[in-house]
């Protein structure tokens, strides 16, 4: 691999200052969070990743699509350190400041719809989710919720509800919240019935007409759909169009109101501002959190303000939307119409057709889908019996980390890609360069 300006690994792995910090965080630190590698941050900036022993990375993880504006931009960093210089936190649930009611009039103004909206804030993807899911019962007046199989939405219990994406998330947390019901995701590469790439099987998106409601659902109890417009944790999957028209046709006909989870495909990620303009829909509800404040603790809903009934005193935190995020995330939706959605869309196509042309060599990548930097690449045994090759998957994480590459895995054998919005073309050929070789060497190990 020729040498380029952002990666240089000169020690091993952990290296011994990385090493003293991994025993200090073992020691004391919950076992419950899942580290694919032993990386160990020392500082950041842009897309590049320097730890504890001066080796340096180039982050196509960005801090699992947090990062959006890259690492330390320095627009951002100027307006935190500005707002933190004159206003922390007074609390947006007891009193006013300019920071939060211009970013939920920004929000307002950006969301997909035409009609009036109106936003709450929490601090993280998860509450945006316990807050999408109390308005939509307080709205309707209706218990239920249908999600779906692969889906994420956090982990607190009530978004836990929703969750159906690693039996470990669920398991030993139960009771859950009653009234939720799942369908699979439409998933177009594992499609059966699905003859050609562009045509689609009408049984997969029917399923809740069909099945759901004429069996043990009956409509008028549903309140919400909570979906993922693309299913993050769950595999990068991109449904077909025909899953959204369902969605509109199903909540025009029974009432039933739409929570898009934007959490992780929100904010520009996708190459569009929301992931659901790809798809022609309006959610009643959006739910966003993780790129919408460069990294600072942010979350949101953004509703139709119609729906926004609640009345003083019955959904708040105490810490949401407090004055420095807000300002930075008024500073990253900036930096993102300037520029970084372009990009996104632009330096993701790119990705995403080199993928597509690195299938022709590497036999292990059976699908690449996504949109914008929002990319996942499935990788199986067998492109004929697409048998799913999720040791193949966990090793070219690791491997990539050991090459100096940053990415995460999503679903069960499918590597996912979500470098922060600024990356450029050629930071994107080293990345395609590692992969390829990472994918090479893999291909004809005997794993499982
Ligand atoms: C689609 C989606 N929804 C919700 C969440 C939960 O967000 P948080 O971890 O900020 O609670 C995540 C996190 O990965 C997510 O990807």
């Amino acid at each position: 691999m020729p040498k380029n300006p952002w990666i240089n690994i000169s020690t091993p792995l952990p290296g011994p200052k990385a090493q003293a910090i991994l025993e200090q965080d073992q020691k004391y630190v919950s076992p419950s969070y899942s580290r694919p590698y032993p990386l160990v941050a020392h500082k950041a900036e842009g897309m590049v990743v320097i730890d504890m022993d001066g080796n340096t990375f180039l982050d196509f993880a960005a801090g699992i699509a947090v990062c959006a504006t890259g690492h330390c931009h320095p627009r951002i960093v100027r307006v935190i350190q500005e707002q933190a210089a004159q206003l922390i936190h007074l609390s947006g649930t007891d009193f006013y400041y300019p920071q939060l009611s211009a970013l939920a009039q920004k929000l307002a103004e950006i969301a997909p719809g035409s009609g009036e909206k109106k936003v709450y804030f929490g601090n993280s993807g998860t509450e945006a989710i316990e807050a999408a899911l109390k308005l939509a019962r307080y709205a309707t007046g209706r218990k239920k919720f249908i999600a779906f199989y692969g889906g994420f939405h956090g982990r607190t219990l009530g978004a836990l509800s929703l969750t159906a994406s690693k039996p470990v998330q669920r398991r030993g947390f139960g009771p859950l919240l009653e009234g939720v019901t799942h369908v699979p995701y439409p998933d177009c590469y594992r499609c059966p019935e699905r003859p050609a790439r562009d045509s689609c099987h009408p049984a997969c998106v029917r399923v809740i007409e069909d099945q759901l409601f004429k069996t043990i659902l009956s409509p008028e109890e549903v309140a919400a759909i909570v979906f993922e417009p693309i299913q993050g944790e769950g595999g990068y999957v991109v449904p077909p169009p025909e899953f959204f028209d369902e969605l509109k046709r199903l909540s025009r006909q029974h009432g039933i109101l739409l929570i898009a989870d934007e959490v992780q495909s929100g904010m520009g990620r996708t190459g569009k501002m929301f992931a659901v303009e790809h798809f022609g829909i309006e959610p009643d509800i959006i739910a966003l959190a993780k790129g919408i404040a460069s990294g600072l603790p942010l979350g949101a809903i953004v509703a139709r303000a119609d729906l926004m009934s609640w009345p003083p005193g019955s959904h708040a935190s105490t810490f949401g939307g407090n004055p420095v995020s807000c300002a930075a995330a008024s500073e990253t939706i900036r930096l993102l119409e300037e520029g970084l959605l372009q990009n996104a869309a632009e330096t993701g196509q790119y990705l995403l057709d080199s993928l597509r042309k690195m299938m022709d060599r590497c036999a292990i990548i059976g699908d690449v889908r996504g949109r914008g930097l929002m990319i996942g690449i499935e990788l199986v045994k067998d492109r004929n019996t697409k048998e799913k090759a999720g040791a193949w998957r966990d090793l070219a994480v690791h491997e990539c980390f050991h090459k100096g590459l940053l990415i995460l895995g999503c679903g069960e054998n499918t590597l996912r890609l979500m470098p922060p919005l600024i990356v450029s073309r050629a930071q994107a050929d080293v990345a395609l360069e590692i992969l390829e070789e990472v994918l090479l060497e893999i291909g004809g190990k005997d794993i499982v």
